[in-house]
């Protein structure tokens, strides 16, 4: 019995893989909308795919905010291969509160793999002129060089909608995000089921144009109401490691 369930998840993962295109899919079993554990599943699968894409050297890994990624975050421990590795936030605030922000996950991340971390304090909502100007202060052009250069992403998506609450965006956005049909969040971008960029929060910090530039891109999402926020960011971002869980997978599957 066990051995057929090794096989089918493989199966699942081979299938899902093809059908996004992306690069490599790992799924862990149970659905995270039903059980916390399995968002936790998650994060260990995560912690094993970061290590393995790891370079031999200079590693400096950006990630994002939300629940998925803390739960990286708490699974990760001490490793010689991660001693050397930089942590910083991929974006300024996005709205989260404190324990699900970029910054706290990237500074428990280094604490816990006893690395190293630099953060970007930058406040949720950004004016034009407070942005035009925090991104020709000098230290923060040093921390966003950093974040531009980095060697890996591990990074969250969401359902357009529930983010946009999660937020506390205006009434405007919310309205906006309706009329353009928006389905997925990742990095404070918004995008409709074709993957279309339909609405971005101004925040400095990583730009979805610069994840070109990043050796290994992951994703780590699940849940079976988020299959169509995956499928939708991914169809334009395929370049990428996704783990997911079997209630996110199984959803796809039928609508891919
Ligand atoms: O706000 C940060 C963020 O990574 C979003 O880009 C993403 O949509 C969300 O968090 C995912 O959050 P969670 O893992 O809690 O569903």
């Amino acid at each position: 019995v066990v051995m057929k369930e090794v096989f089918d998840v493989r199966a699942m993962e081979e299938e899902l893989t093809a059908k996004l295109g992306v690069k490599e899919v790992h799924i862990v079993p149970g659905d995270s909308d039903d059980y916390p554990w399995v968002l936790k599943e998650m994060g260990r699968s995560t912690v094993n795919v970061i290590k393995r894409h790891l370079l031999p050297e200079k590693n400096t890994i950006a990630v994002t905010g939300g629940r998925s990624i803390a739960n990286v975050a708490d699974m990760l421990i001490p490793d010689t291969d991660l001693k050397e590795t930089l942590f910083v936030p991929a974006r300024g605030g996005l709205g989260e509160q404190v324990e699900n922000q970029a910054n706290t996950i990237c500074a428990t991340m280094a604490r816990k793999a006893m690395g190293r971390y630099r953060l970007l304090h930058v406040p949720d909502q950004l004016g034009r002129d407070a942005y035009e100007s925090l991104i020709y202060d000098p230290i923060i052009k040093e921390i966003l060089e950093l974040i531009r250069s980095s060697t890996m992403v591990v990074h969250g998506i969401g359902e357009a909608m529930a983010m946009a609450e999660r937020r506390n965006s205006s009434d405007e956005v919310l309205e906006k995000l309706k009329e353009t049909e928006a389905v997925a969040e990742a990095f404070g971008y918004y995008f409709n089921a074709d993957g279309e960029i339909v609405h971005k929060v101004l925040t400095i910090g990583l730009q979805l144009e610069d994840l070109k530039n990043i050796p290994t891109v992951i994703s780590v999402a699940g849940g079976r109401t988020k299959a169509n926020a995956i499928r939708a960011y991914l169809k334009r971002n395929p370049n990428q490691v996704l783990i997911t869980d079997e209630g996110a997978a199984k959803e796809m599957l039928t609508k891919l």
